[in-house]
C-alpha cells in the first residue's frame, strides 16, 4: 500500500480525491487511439508500408515430451515430461524486416504447442533461461513491480485448465532467471483450446507482449467422433498486435511521464498471426478447422471473410458448442478463443482476405484443384448442459473500476474497489454454485476471465450509470440481453461490455485453493484489475 500512496502523491493526487473520482466515467479509449507520445509515434514503423501475403504462415511445432515421471495420485502411471525453456529469441515477423528480439518459450512466439488427451496429465518444467535484464519498461509503481523487485520474474498460467492451485502459476509464485517451476496438469476437462502465458505479477503486460506465450490442445473422443478437419485441415490462429520500432523491433508505448510509464491500453498497428506479419496460408478448396486464440494485450478484434464464404464457430473458450452457429463476423475479446469452420470449396483458385476490420490480417490461396473432404460439420457437437439459476447458492456483485487523475487519464483499475493486496473476498465453497455479477461503469469493455473454472453467460443488461453513481441502485435502462448464439457453450472469458451488467453462473468443481480473477487487458491487469480468490473446501 505504501508504494501506491507514494504513487498518488507523486501524481499530485490524494487518496481523498481519488476516493471521490470512484467510477468518474473515462472518456472511451478508442482501439485507434495508442497511448503513447508522439516521440514514440515517429519512432514507430508503419505496417502497411510494407508488402502483404509474402510470408507463408507458420505452423507452431508440436512440443515432444523429454521423459515420464510418475503421475502424482498415481505412481504406477507414467506421465509425459515436458521441459520448456524460456529464451531471448530473434524471429524474422516479415520478408522485409530484420529480425525482431522476443522472449519466448521454446524458440519461436507463439511458443511450442502442446497437444494432449483428456483425463492424461502431464508435467511441464517451466525453465527461466531470459536474460538478467527486461528490455520493455517496467513501472515500479505498480503493485508486484517495485524496484527491489527483480526485472526479470516469469509466473507461468495455463489459461482455461482445472488445475490444483500449486501448477496454476499463482502471480506472486514468479521465478528468476535460473529457476524453474514444475507443474502438472491433470488435463481432466473437455476438448478445448487453452493457452499458457506469463502472469507475473506487475509486469504480466510486458511479459506477454514480449512473446511468452503458447497454445495447448486438449482432446478427446466426443471431439474425434465428429469428424472435423484434422490433420493440416486444422490450424491454429494465434492473434497478437504490436508496435514495432522502424527497425522492426518490439515498442512498447510509454505515458509522456517519465515516473510513471504505464499506459492503460496498448493497440498496436501491426497485427501478427503465428508470429508473422500479413501471411498468406495455401488450402484446398475444402472445410478447414481454425482454431482462433486472442493474445493481444488489449485490442479486440472484429473478424470477418468476404461475403458469401460459409463460415460456421463451433466452440468457444473451454470447448465445443451444442450446435454450429453460422456467423458474418466474429468478435474476439482479448483471451478468448474461437473455434471456427471455413469452407473454401466453393472459391476455388481465388484469394481471400481475412480481415480484422477494414484491415488485412492475412490471406488464405485456395488452390484450383478439386479436393476430397472427408470431413464433416455435424448439426449436433456437444451436449452443454445450461446450469439452471436455481442451482446457485449465492450470487455476487462485483464491480469493474477505473480511476482517473481528474484530466480523464486513467491511473488506476480496481476489481470491486480493491486492490490485490486486500483481504480475500470471494470465497466460493467447493462444489457449489454462485452467480458472479460484474457492474462495469466504465466506457471500456473489459474481458473478465476467471482461474480454474468454467462457466456459462447469463445474460447482459444496460442499466444507468449516473443512478448507480449517485445512489448506488442499479436503474435497468434496457432489455435482458441473453449470450450470444456463440457465447453460449463453456467459457473462461466474458466480455463485460461498458454500462452494462454481466452475468455468468459458475461451479467451483475440481480443487480448492488460491486462485486469481481478473481482466484480461493485461494493462488493466497489471494496475491492479486482479483479485486472488479461494475456492474453500467443504467442511
Ligand atoms: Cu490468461 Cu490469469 O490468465
Ligand atoms: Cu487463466
Ligand atoms: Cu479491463
Amino acid at each position: 500500500m505504501i508504494t501506491r500512496r507514494k504513487f498518488l502523491e507523486r501524481s499530485s493526487w490524494a487518496a481523498g480525491a481519488l476516493a471521490m473520482n470512484r467510477n468518474r466515467l473515462i472518456p472511451a479509449l478508442s482501439q485507434a487511439e495508442t497511448h503513447h507520445p508522439p516521440a514514440a509515434a515517429a519512432a514507430a514503423l508503419d505496417p502497411n508500408a510494407l508488402a502483404k501475403f509474402v510470408d507463408p504462415l507458420p505452423y507452431p511445432r508440436i512440443a515432444q515430451p523429454d521423459g515420464y515421471r510418475a503421475a502424482p495420485a498415481d505412481p504406477h502411471r507414467k506421465a509425459p515430461y515436458y521441459r520448456i525453456a524460456m529464451r531471448e529469441t530473434e524471429a524474422k515477423i516479415h520478408r522485409d524486416l530484420k529480425p525482431t528480439c522476443f522472449w519466448t518459450f521454446g524458440s519461436s512466439a507463439p511458443g511450442p504447442t502442446f497437444e494432449a488427451r483428456s483425463g492424461e496429465g502431464i508435467w511441464v518444467e517451466w525453465a527461466n533461461e531470459l536474460p538478467g535484464e527486461h528490455f520493455l519498461p517496467i513501472d515500479h509503481n505498480l503493485h508486484g513491480a517495485e524496484a527491489d523487485q527483480p526485472p526479470v520474474r516469469t509466473a507461468i498460467h495455463l489459461h482455461g485448465a482445472k488445475v490444483p492451485p500449486e501448477s496454476d502459476g499463482y502471480p506472486e509464485d514468479w521465478f528468476v532467471p535460473g529457476k524453474s517451476r514444475l507443474y502438472y496438469y491433470p488435463n481432466q476437462q473437455d476438448a478445448a483450446m487453452l493457452w499458457y502465458h506469463d502472469h507475473a505479477m506487475g509486469i504480466n503486460r510486458l511479459n506477454i507482449y514480449a512473446g511468452l506465450l503458447g497454445t495447448f490442445f486438449i482432446r478427446d473422443d466426443v471431439e474425434d467422433s465428429l469428424h472435423l478437419p484434422q490433420g493440416k485441415a486444422e490450424i491454429p490462429l494465434v492473434l497478437y498486435d504490436r508496435m514495432l520500432t522502424r527497425e522492426g523491433q518490439l515498442l512498447y508505448p510509454v505515458s509522456d511521464k517519465p515516473h510513471a510509464p504505464w499506459v492503460p491500453e496498448v493497440f498496436g498497428n501491426a497485427i501478427l498471426v503465428n508470429g508473422k506479419l500479413f501471411p498468406y496460408l495455401e488450402v484446398e478448396p475444402r472445410k478447414y478447422r481454425l482454431r482462433l486464440l486472442n493474445a493481444s494485450n488489449g485490442r479486440f478484434y472484429h473478424l470477418s471473410f468476404p461475403s458469401g464464404l460459409p463460415f460456421h464457430q463451433i466452440g468457444t473458450d473451454q470447448g465445443l458448442l451444442q450446435a454450429p452457429v453460422p456467423l458474418e463476423s466474429l468478435v474476439l475479446a482479448p483471451a478468448e478463443r474461437a473455434d471456427l469452420i471455413v469452407d473454401f470449396s466453393a472459391s476455388r483458385g481465388e484469394q481471400i482476405v481475412l480481415k480484422n476490420d477494414a484491415g488485412a490480417v492475412m490471406q488464405f490461396r485456395v488452390s484450383g484443384n478439386l479436393a476430397d473432404d472427408p470431413s464433416s460439420l455435424p448439426a449436433v457437437l456437444r451436449t452443454v448442459p445450461r446450469i439452471p439459476e436455481a442451482e446457485a447458492v449465492r450470487t455476487r456483485w462485483l464491480t469493474l473500476d477505473e480511476y482517473d487523475n481528474g484530466v480523464a487519464e486513467p491511473i488506476l483499475m480496481l476489481l470491486n474497489a480493491s486492490h490485490w493486496k486486500m483481504p480475500i473476498t470471494e470465497k466460493p465453497i467447493l462444489n457449489s454454485t454462485e452467480i458472479w455479477t460484474f457492474i462495469n461503469p466504465t466506457d471500456d469493455s473489459h474481458p473478465i476471465h476467471l482461474h480454474l473454472v468454467r462457466f456459462q453467460i447469463l445474460d447482459r443488461q444496460r442499466y444507468e450509470p449516473w443512478t448507480y453513481q449517485t445512489t448506488g441502485k442499479l436503474k435497468f435502462s434496457g432489455p435482458v440481453v441473453p449470450a450470444e448464439p456463440n457465447e453460449a457453450g463453456w467459457k473462461d472469458t466474458v466480455r463485460a461490455d461498458p454500462r452494462m451488467v454481466t452475468r455468468i453462473i459458475v461451479r467451483f468443481e475440481g480443487f480448492a485453493g488460491r486462485y486469481v480473477w481478473h481482466c484480461h487487458i493485461l494493462e488493466h491487469e497489471d494496475n491492479e484489475m486482479m483479485r486472488p480468490y479461494e475456492v474453500i473446501a467443504a467442511p
